[in-house]
């Protein structure tokens, strides 16, 4: 299994999980070398198997890297985690520049796109492969819109989806099935990178569950979406929210 961005937060959490289900998991990061190693050596302590990957999955080069180094350390490929995503810091989006949304749409939405078509060379049937699993890590933001927070980053969310619908059905027939999970209110770091650490003690009262969730509960998700547990699923959405 490759998790892109699972030096930290959901994506670690993801990795330690698959791991523990048996998955030889590709642990890849952007910047935070050391944490994705820490990641890779709780997984071998715990008898697992894990590489950590440096690659940045805005950048197309660094994708195909990616992959040819999962190929080489870790041979076959049956699940892509399509995790790694960012934000920036809360506004309008009258206020948000090009700059900005060409990184939100390099990283959230190009990345996946580019790290699907190589994962599709590889699992394909008609291409020699032996199917797979893609899941991506959407958000509510989709149908919620982000307003005065960060609507870009909702935009690429709304496009994750649409690639799960659209991709789910074209791979059908080469048994590849593409879920996504939509979390929300996970407490991880992303929410400092929007300019507020504390923005889910904010919402939590108006969160149905009255709480955050961990990441640990998000990973159950992509857990059971990846596996054959799941195998009459395909272009599916599950809401890991608290119930918003
Ligand atoms: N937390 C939430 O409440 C929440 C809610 C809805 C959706 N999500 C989604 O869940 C996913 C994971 O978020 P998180 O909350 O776990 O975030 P996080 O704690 O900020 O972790 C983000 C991870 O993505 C990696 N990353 C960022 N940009 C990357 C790039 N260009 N190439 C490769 N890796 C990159 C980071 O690696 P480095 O440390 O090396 O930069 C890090 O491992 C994201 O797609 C996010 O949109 C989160």
């Amino acid at each position: 299994m490759l998790i892109t961005g699972a030096s930290r937060g959901i994506g670690a959490a993801t990795a330690i999980l698959a791991a523990q289900h048996g998955y030889a998991v590709a642990v890849n990061y952007r910047n935070s070398r050391v944490a994705a190693q820490e990641v890779v050596a709780q997984i071998r302590e715990g008898g697992g198997e894990a590489v950590a990957i440096q690659g940045d999955v805005s950048r197309e080069k660094e994708i195909v890297r990616l992959f040819s180094e999962v190929d080489d350390r870790l041979g076959r490929l049956d699940c892509l985690v399509n995790n790694a995503g960012t934000l920036e810091r809360q506004m309008p989006l009258a206020g948000v520049g090009y700059d900005r949304l060409q990184r939100m749409f390099q990283t959230n939405v190009l990345g996946p796109v580019r790290c699907c078509q190589e994962a599709i060379k590889r699992m394909a049937r008609s291409a020699g492969g032996r199917g797979g699993t893609i899941v991506n890590v959407s958000s509510i933001a989709s149908r919620t819109g982000s307003p005065f927070e960060y609507v870009d980053y909702a935009m690429t969310k709304g496009a994750l989806d649409a690639l799960t619908i659209g991709l789910s059905k074209e791979l059908a027939g080469e048994d590849i099935r593409v879920n996504a999970v939509r979390p929300a209110f996970i407490h991880t770091e992303i929410h400092a990178a929007g300019g507020e650490p504390g923005r889910i003690d904010r919402l939590k009262e108006r969160i149905p569950l009255k709480r955050g969730g961990r990441a640990e509960e998000v990973a159950e998700a992509i857990l059971w979406l990846a596996s054959g547990k799941s195998s009459y699923s395909t272009g599916i959405f599950l809401d890991v929210a608290g119930g918003a």
